[in-house]
């Protein structure tokens, strides 16, 4: 619930155990009052600070929602313009606000130009969790861009130092947990990636030696596939304030007259102990967040042919590894990469999206007719956002990549970028695909982005709107996922970036599933897998028991672990069953009858860590 004071022109956002008020003061500045326990709102008021004088800034102490550039505040801001005169300070002024059910917008203009912003509040009954973002609107004649357009500001409660937890992970080794105790100056989490996490994650997580169980947790995270920000910092008044949003290290948005834009969102709480967070993030993504058609589902054991098969895909061997994946219990055949195109290894076909005939020369048809007969709905690999050069689409399309004019390209396994700032690729890519999943019984589809961003600049925008390309990118990409979810409610999709580069709840706004980490060795993903759970759902984590030694370890790891820990995910199975031995069949089968009969707890169940990292 959420309700507004008026004679003091005070906030209250309700959610089930906490209070978050703000309000606005007497010279129209948006100041935070409180985050935490219930309190009786006639007790928030506005603390006066000092007088302002040339080396004290009462505007640089105040604890503001959204921290505009300019005037004396000198720490960091959330927003920066450029208006067409070259000024680019922003002087906001409160201009009224819009309550409807859950939902709030305060609404602001700017004092000298033709600017509104509106931060925009929702909260969700018996959740403690609060939904944060910012619109910003371009009221006058001249263009506007922005320099820095970040989604929230906080400032945390009391003056003593936070600890931060974020991760510091890698390809292979994604949410390993990092912490971090800011006692000064400013601690910056981020991506220049162009995908959202194999390093750092678009989150904040701060507390003051909270436990499990124990201790004020302050946390929200970013629902952003692309490069963010997060920066916390402890300022000369002891006060810790965290912004983020997009990153704007290569960034730039510029709002023709009329147009407006809105950031991602940021999902923030406070709860009492870390694991109450996760359980809130995990009900919030369970009962909100993820597809709606997914969301009361338990999801399927699938068999992953990559490890037995890699590119060598073809109708008799697939059939082969079906008939004993159906013996064993498996609900869902996928086959992976190879299928389409010339695709025979990594260095082409991508792009080129209808089926190699040498291999399938019956089609999907004949294939997937297989699986189903033998009991199993069937899925597919594919990466729509890539193009090898050595391909049709590409001899077609050169200028539809990311690419520089007239400077080397960094070739990431050997592919490049769609331009996915253009329509016409997004129209590409939602046609084509459109034509793969309604050309045969397809239940499950694998969507792949197997390499980080270079060489940000796209031919269909003008030089000085080169720095709108990382956003626009992630605004093509939803598009394209947005039209083919629509058009395929029934169609499971995963998500995947090599490994875990792209996992993050913008994602999972669309996709209910995320392959974790290419690491699936099982005491890395013991490591891995809890990492993720601080943040989200283990109905979400996408896990395998693989190949024995560990294909990126090489570790020897009971079949019995490598079940152990999968099963704390969606479990699946990936290692060659053509190479079971009839001990290893028995051991399998018996694995998943158990896990069908605990995953409604398993996926779904409320989740407790016991002994951490
Ligand atoms: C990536 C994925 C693998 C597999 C291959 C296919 O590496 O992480 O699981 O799908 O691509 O090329």
């Amino acid at each position: 619930m959420i309700f507004y004071l008026e004679e003091n022109r005070i906030f209250v956002l309700e959610t089930e155990n906490t209070h978050y008020v703000f309000g606005i003061d007497s010279a129209g500045y948006n100041r935070h009052l409180h985050w935490g326990a219930k309190c009786d709102p006639a007790d928030y008021a506005f603390t006066e600070i000092g007088d302002e004088n040339s080396n004290h800034s009462m505007l640089d102490e105040y604890r503001q929602e959204l921290t505009p550039f300019g005037s004396t505040v000198y720490r960091t801001c959330d927003l920066k313009a450029q208006f067409a005169d070259g000024c680019r300070e922003v002087a906001l002024r409160y201009t009224g606000y819009r309550l409807e059910d859950d939902t709030l917008r305060v609404a602001f203009a700017d004092a000298y130009y033709p600017l509104q912003v509106r931060l925009g509040y929702r909260v969700y009954p018996g959740l403690d969790i609060i939904k944060r973002w910012v619109e910003v609107e371009n009221t006058g004649s001249a263009p506007i861009s922005f320099e820095r357009l970040f989604s929230a500001g906080f400032s945390l409660p009391g003056m003593d130092p936070y600890t931060f937890e974020n991760t510091n992970g890698a390809w292979g080794g994604e949410f390993l947990p990092c912490r971090t105790v800011l006692d000064g100056g400013n601690l910056v989490y981020e991506s220049h990636r162009g995908a959202s996490n194999h390093n750092q994650s678009p989150y904040f997580i701060a507390h003051r030696g909270a436990t499990e169980t124990r201790g004020a947790v302050y946390f929200g995270s970013l629902a952003y596939s692309g490069n963010f920000k997060v920066i916390a910092g402890r300022d000369l008044y002891g006060i810790t304030r965290v912004s983020l949003g997009m990153n704007d290290f290569d960034f730039s948005h510029t709002l023709e007259p009329g147009a407006h834009l809105e950031t991602p969102p940021v999902y923030c709480g406070k709860t009492e102990g870390l694991g109450e967070m996760s359980r809130q993030m995990n009900r919030f993504c369970l009962e909100h967040l993820l597809p709606s058609r997914f969301r009361a589902e338990t999801l399927p054991v699938l068999y992953n042919s990559w490890e037995a098969t890699e590119f060598n895909v073809n109708v008799a061997d697939q059939t082969r590894l079906a008939e004993i994946a159906a013996g064993i219990g498996v609900e869902l055949f996928v086959m992976d990469d190879g299928w389409f195109g010339a695709r025979n290894n990594d260095r082409a076909g991508l792009g080129d999206w209808f089926v190699n005939p040498a291999k399938f020369p019956g089609g999907l048809d004949e294939l997937i007719g297989n699986v189903n007969a033998l009991g199993m709905d069937f899925g597919l690999w594919v990466e729509p956002e890539m193009v090898n050069v050595n391909s049709h689409l590409y001899q077609a399309h050169p200028d539809w990549t990311i690419e520089i004019p007239g400077k080397p390209h960094a070739e990431g396994r050997n592919q490049r970028i769609l331009d996915l700032t253009r329509r016409e690729v997004q129209d590409y890519i939602i046609e084509t695909m459109t034509n793969v999943f309604s050309s045969a019984e397809i239940s499950y589809v694998k969507w792949d982005m197997n390499r980080t961003f270079t060489d940000y600049y796209s031919g269909a925008l003008p030089p000085e709107r080169q720095g709108e390309v990382a956003h626009r990118y992630v605004l093509g990409l939803y598009r394209c996922m947005r039209e083919l979810t629509a058009r395929f409610p029934d169609i499971l999709f995963e998500g995947c970036s090599a490994g875990g580069n792209r996992f993050d709840l913008g994602i999972l706004s669309y996709f209910p599933q995320i392959w974790a980490s290419d690491d699936t060795d099982a005491l890395c993903r013991a490591e891995i897998q809890t990492g993720y759970s601080y943040g989200y759902p283990m109905s979400v984590v996408s896990a395998h028991v693989s190949a024995c030694p560990n294909h990126q370890t090489l570790r020897v790891t009971p079949l019995e672990t490598r079940f152990a820990v999968a099963a704390f995910g969606i479990c699946g199975y990936e290692c060659n069953f053509c190479d079971l031995s009839r001990e290893d069949f028995a051991a399998v089968k018996a694995q998943i009858a158990l896990y069908k009969q605990w995953r409604e707890v398993l996926q779904k169940g409320r989740f407790y860590r016991g002994r951490t990292f």
